[in-house]
């Protein structure tokens, strides 16, 4: 490993805890389709593009829908994923990312966004802490999403580091694959089904220690 010099995070269940609006969302989707849909299938889609959440979750059920239908449950999970973050603010960080971000800006470390979801900067907004980025690559911005490594690849290339210059951070299993597949060093934090996949992990990022690594 190089000197570390940039830090690329995962938004949802890394920075913020809106993953749980995301199982919450996908899990009333589900049900409305008669598929069961327990914290358990939700490790499954976390880290993974909306679309591809709704393949996985008609697979589980064993379904198939018309077009028609499939765009019309993205539209509504994503409406009620939106409404219940409505009240979404600071307050909402996960422990230990405000001071680990301003820790980093004060050493000069490079900080991006790699997220999966279409909502990542209405999110970063709602949080108050998109001006510590100096990339955002989200869902919006890929061909392949995760556990494609494109997202990363895409992060570090604007930040111009190297791979091995960057510690990934993420809370599934899909975004470890990515970091790893794209020869980064991948930080698991916040989820213990992820412990052993991940190169180093975390509960939360109050035990990572900056000054460690950078
Ligand atoms: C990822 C989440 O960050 O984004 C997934 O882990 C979510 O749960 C995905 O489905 C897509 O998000 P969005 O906001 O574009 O629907
Ligand atoms: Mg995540």
């Amino acid at each position: 490993m190089l000197p570390i010099k940039g830090l690329l995070f995962d938004l949802d269940g890394v920075l913020v805890t809106t993953e749980h609006n995301h199982f919450i969302a996908w899990q009333r989707c589900a049900h409305s389709l008669g598929i069961a849909f327990t914290e358990k299938e939700n490790e499954l889609l976390k880290g993974v593009s909306r679309i591809d959440s709704l393949k996985k979750i008609l697979e589980l059920g064993n379904k198939t829908i018309s077009s028609t239908e499939f765009e019309a449950l993205l539209t509504s999970k994503n409406e009620f994923y939106l409404e219940s973050i409505q009240a979404l603010s600071s307050k909402d960080l996960l422990p230990g990312v405000a001071a680990l971000l301003q820790e980093a800006k004060d050493k000069g470390i490079l900080l991006g966004v790699g997220s999966s979801s279409k909502n990542a900067n209405y999110i970063l907004g709602k949080l108050e802490i998109a001006d510590f980025f100096d990339v955002v690559i989200d869902g919006n911005g890929v061909a392949d999403p995760k556990p494609h490594p494109e997202v990363f690849l895409n992060g570090a290339k604007a930040l111009q580091l190297d791979p091995k210059e960057v510690l990934v951070f993420e809370d599934a299993a899909s975004g470890i694959a990515a970091a790893k597949a794209g020869g980064f060093t991948a930080v698991g934090v916040g989820n213990p089904h992820i412990a052993t996949q991940a190169d180093i992990y975390f509960n939360d990022l109050t035990e990572f220690s900056l000054a460690n690594y950078a």
